[in-house]
């Protein structure tokens, strides 16, 4: 039996499901994807995101459609193009808040999906592919967010983007063409605005595209789950639908809750005041901050102060940011455990932990300026992020010594639930699901 043999096949029951299913079997194939589809029956709610991922894809894609019948890209009416609907739109304050936090929760479901990823070691062969093209995801939307906090063209908006566009001078020759394409002139101005407003409407539906890709090469693989051990069995696994799906439901309602308490009674709360001051090319804010979501690698961009060799402090700051993203897409490789799970990995556990702490004291100093100790801190929370790949991710595979791992997930599963039920320890290997007490 294949280890991902399906619960269920698809018969269509009327006349028009056959007349289609011999022609474009679409609903066959969202049957095996979605309903039948095996799923190991240990998920936690760690493996919720993805769902909440496409959702909120769907989110933004909707609001950002509607919000761009209104909006003006031109240097002259932007700002009050978005007041404009804001004030006058039907429902505009709600479309464009929706817009505005959907961007914030949006990035908070892809760090948790990016960090449970490398908590039960969901990177490692066969899943290589799946994990790089979550990386590219995570690429195009942080182009999109960037190019979408420039289009209220508000003060933030404005010197967002100078400071950005500007870490390309950084590179010796390429640099300044690279920089004058996407500004499209000399400064930041209309048709810089416009191209990111183009930009903007196009990469969603990019992300779209290699999401499907995403899910593809999930669907081949099959998930891994919190033991890291594979499927063996079809006792390893339940149906997707109803397990997977009410699960999923039941977490995208929670998300959701709280995504909708932010839109209706914060809903600036996550932004910066000084957008809502029209773009000044005279006046330069006190502080130049990006969103949350980038404050760490504005930390890692900021913390190198010092040349190396012929390499200036601002190339090195800006490979340094590069390279914190960049590295992400070799992790696979990076990591040299035999055991995938962080769950039979003290050491790792404990090296992981205090990179998430890490990322979030990174993300603190990001929103500081840089001087005094905060550079000193931001260079100590840049070399660990880099060690954490570097060095602890290949060392530790090799010198660290993991705990006994079950023989299957089934066994995983009855051994905690006789476990917490007192019940005798059962030989569950071969155990049938419905098996438990
Ligand atoms: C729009 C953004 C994204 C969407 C809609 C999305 C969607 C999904 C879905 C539906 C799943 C299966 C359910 C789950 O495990 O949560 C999944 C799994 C996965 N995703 Fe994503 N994803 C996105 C971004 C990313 C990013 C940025 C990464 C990594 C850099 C990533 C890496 C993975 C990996 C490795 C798995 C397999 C997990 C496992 O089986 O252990 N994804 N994704």
């Amino acid at each position: 039996m294949s280890k991902l043999e399906h619960h269920g096949t698809y018969t269509p029951t009327t006349g028009v499901g056959k007349w289609v299913d011999a022609r474009m079997p679409l609903p066959r194939l969202m049957y095996d994807s979605f309903v039948a589809y095996p799923v190991p029956r240990n998920l936690n709610y760690a493996y919720t995101f993805g769902g909440i991922l496409s959702i909120f894809l769907v989110i933004q894609i909707l609001t950002g459609v509607v919000l761009a019948m209104h909006y003006v890209p031109s240097a002259d009416e932007a700002f009050d193009s978005v007041e404009h609907i804001m004030r006058d739109v039907n429902s505009g304050w709600l479309l464009r808040y929706m817009h505005q936090n959907g961007a914030h929760f949006f990035f908070l479901a892809v760090y948790l999906h990016i960090f449970r990823g490398l908590y039960y070691g969901s990177y490692k062969a066969p899943r290589e592919l799946l994990w790089i093209l979550g990386c590219i995801i995570y690429l195009l939307m942080m182009a999109t967010a960037f190019m979408g906090y420039v289009l209220p063209w508000g003060q933030m908006s404005f010197w967002g983007a100078t400071v950005i566009t500007g870490f390309f001078t950084a590179f010796p020759v390429v640099g300044e063409p690279i920089q004058q394409l996407l500004l499209g002139g000399y400064a930041v101005g209309d048709p810089t605005l416009n191209r990111f407003f183009s930009l903007h409407y196009l990469l969603p539906f990019m992300i779209a595209g290699v999401v499907i890709l995403h899910v593809w090469a999930l669907h081949v693989t099959g998930q891994t789950n919190p033991t890291g051990i594979e499927v063996k069995s079809k006792t390893d696994t339940v149906p997707f639908t109803p397990y997977a799906t009410i699960k999923d439901a039941f977490a995208l309602v929670v998300f959701l809750a709280l995504y909708a308490y932010f839109v209706f009674y914060m809903p600036n709360f996550l932004g910066h005041a000084d957008n809502y001051i029209p773009a000044d090319p005279m006046v330069t804010p006190a502080h130049i901050v990006p969103e949350w979501y980038f404050l760490p690698f504005y930390a890692i961009l900021r913390a190198i102060t010092f040349d190396i060799g012929p390499i200036t402090s601002k190339l090195g700051g800006v490979i340094a940011m590069f390279g914190a993203v960049a590295i992400l897409f070799v992790v696979p490789w990076l990591d040299t455990s035999k055991v995938r799970s962080a769950v039979y990995r003290p050491w790792y556990k404990l090296f992981f932990w205090l990179f998430v702490i890490n990322a979030i004291f990174l993300g603190w100093l990001g929103s500081q300026p840089a001087e005094g100790v905060y550079v000193a801190l931001a260079q100590f929370g840049t070399a660990f992020y880099f060690a954490f790949f570097l060095i602890v991710m290949p060392l530790l595979g090799l010198i660290e010594k993991p705990r006994r791992t079950p023989n299957s997930i089934t066994e995983a599963v009855l051994d905690r639930s006789s476990k917490g039920s007192g019940a005798p320890q059962v030989g569950a290997a071969t155990a049938a699901p419905d098996d438990r007490a």
